[in-house]
């Protein structure tokens, strides 16, 4: 069963993008197990100098989180035709130390949803973007909600397209999650 961590990029109560997340949870079934992150709020602004051991424990919660999991799906909403930037801060604390961060050779899968007629695809190829700047194993989808408030009732999905293919993700998360482990085996 793979783990897989599921982080929003949007930090409000009834958030789209955390919707997607749920409704990915459900569409996980056999071939892994969804957990939501829900500290993004409590990071710091990243500070260099304050890049120091210990470090702040919401930042230390988050590199743990990532690292206990096996995989980690993003949803990101586009704020300004980019990533939020409490998602990009949180981003910037985790990739330090660059050789090292957590998310280096992680299998990583980014997905996203917005109310305009784009559904965040650029946001998305941003995060896709850092995320291979950092050495994560950045599945080659894009999976785009536009229109977003009209795709979910009482925070559930109503869209079975966007069930499939959140299925479909999840199914890529756990196999290249299965392979990273073949590999780290063989060594
Ligand atoms: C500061 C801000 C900037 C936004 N910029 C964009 C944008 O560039 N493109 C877009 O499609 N939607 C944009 N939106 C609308 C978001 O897609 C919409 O608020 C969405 O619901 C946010 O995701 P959430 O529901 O997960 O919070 C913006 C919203 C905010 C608050």
């Amino acid at each position: 069963m793979t783990r897989i961590l599921g982080i929003s990029g949007s930090l409000r109560r009834d958030s789209h993008n955390t919707s997607l997340l749920r409704a990915a949870a459900e569409a996980a079934g056999p071939n892994g197990e969804l957990e939501l992150y829900d500290g993004l709020k409590e990071i710091p602004p990243f500070d260099e100098d304050d890049d120091v051991h210990p470090r702040p424990p919401s930042v230390a919660r988050l590199n743990e989180a990532i690292k206990s999991a096996d995989a980690v799906l993003f949803s990101t909403p586009e704020y300004n035709s980019s990533i939020p930037g409490q998602l990009k801060n949180a981003i910037d604390w985790v990739s330090r130390p660059v050789a090292t961060n957590v998310l280096r050779n992680k299998p990583v899968a980014v997905v996203g949803a917005s109310t305009g007629g784009f559904g965040a695809v650029w946001a998305q190829a941003e995060l896709r973007k850092v995320l291979a700047a950092l050495g994560a194993r950045v599945l080659d989808i894009e999976l785009p909600v536009p229109h977003a408030h009209t795709r979910f009732e009482n925070g559930g999905l109503t869209d079975d397209e966007i069930r499939a293919r959140l299925e479909e993700t999840i199914e890529s998360l756990a196999d290249e999650a299965r392979e990273r482990e073949e590999q780290k085996a063989a060594v």
